[in-house]
């Protein structure tokens, strides 16, 4: 359905706007967009129950080496800026806030007691609490898929590097729909897709790295309007994605009626509370941490290429 959506004159993905984080270019896509991907597809972490467990051990560490390597305070302000983050009243919910360091980015805009985080991970959450400037927000543990906010609820959404886990990313994005207010606006910032070989297998056998068309696809087809797509990456990669990035891009869409989602999707496919067996959940675990490491050491070696490569020159 959504190849034949996309070719031919009315391709609605050809009209969207996506812009680089300097000058604004209008983009259009090489390929057709991949359907949203099957549960049963084995990425490794785009499972809720091991989301939880990486989590569980990831928290521990989580501000001192994910935000140094992939998730810089600057980034984290550019890809908030279409946010449109414009007055002190707003109501936000920031979804898979975890440790709330974009939250931290939020609450310097938007008084911090209109702000909600929530997050399936009550080990993530418990570092936000731990933030002075997040004392009055509201922290709640929950489903990104299923939000517990009622229908028109919020002002602004934002989530920031947790779509890589949600095992229907459809899903998620029609929920965010579904609890802003008319005229609201959804912030999602996440990873691209690889271009680089073995950056794309450890990449497709971990989680989730949408195509940049896939998540104009999931916006429109959830019903959003003016969809933008900025592009962002750390400094030191001098804008070289063919690595593929955990953070890599901020698309932004407006709600235009209130409401529901026009679009109509079947039960939730996957719950927390589901049993896992226990010897695939192991491997998957391992083979999960394996490409985690990869995607540690990938910014590392794009900081030492960019400490030596002069100035000006690509990397
Ligand atoms: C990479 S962290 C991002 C945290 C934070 N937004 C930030 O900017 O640092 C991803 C977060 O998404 C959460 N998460 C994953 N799947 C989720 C789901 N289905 N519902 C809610 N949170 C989820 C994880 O627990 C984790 O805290």
């Amino acid at each position: 359905m959504a190849s034949s959506m996309l070719h031919g004159a009315q391709n609605p993905v050809l009209r969207t706007r996506i812009a680089p984080p300097k000058k604004e270019a209008l983009i259009s896509p090489k390929s057709s967009v991949s359907v949203s991907r099957p549960v049963s597809q084995p990425r490794l972490i785009q499972h809720k129950e091991e989301a939880f467990w990486f989590y569980r051990f990831l928290s521990i560490v989580y501000d001192h080496i994910i935000n140094p390597c992939h998730w810089t305070d600057d980034m984290r302000d550019e890809a908030l800026e279409p946010a449109d983050l414009s007055d002190r009243n707003l109501v936000v919910v920031d979804v898979g806030g975890g440790t709330g360091f974009t939250t931290l980015g939020i609450v310097k805009f938007v008084d911090a007691k209109n702000v909600t985080i929530l997050d399936q991970s009550p080990h993530q959450l418990n570092k936000a609490k731990e933030k002075e400037p997040l004392k009055e927000c509201r922290i709640m543990q929950g489903d990104a898929e299923d939000l517990p906010f009622e229908t028109d609820y919020a002002d602004r959404y934002v989530s920031a590097g947790s779509i890589e886990y949600w095992p229907d990313p459809q899903r998620g994005i029609k929920e965010a729909y579904r609890v802003l207010k008319l005229g609201g606006k959804a912030c999602l910032i996440g990873p691209v897709h690889p271009t680089f070989w073995l950056s794309r297998f450890f990449a497709d056998v971990w989680m989730l790295f949408p195509k940049e068309e896939e998540y104009i696809e999931w916006f429109e087809k959830a019903g959003f309007t003016d969809v933008k797509l900025k592009r962002i990456g750390p400094k030191w990669y001098r804008g070289v994605r063919r690595h593929g990035l955990i953070m890599g891009c901020s698309v932004t869409g407006v709600k235009p009626a209130s409401g529901d989602s026009p679009l109509q999707l079947g039960p939730k496919a996957e719950d927390i509370s589901k049993p896992v067996n226990p010897f695939m959940f192991l491997v998957r675990f391992l083979v999960g941490a394996i490409a985690a490491t990869y995607y540690v050491l990938v910014p590392i070696y794009m900081w030492f290429k960019d400490q030596i490569i002069p100035k000006g020159q690509p990397i």
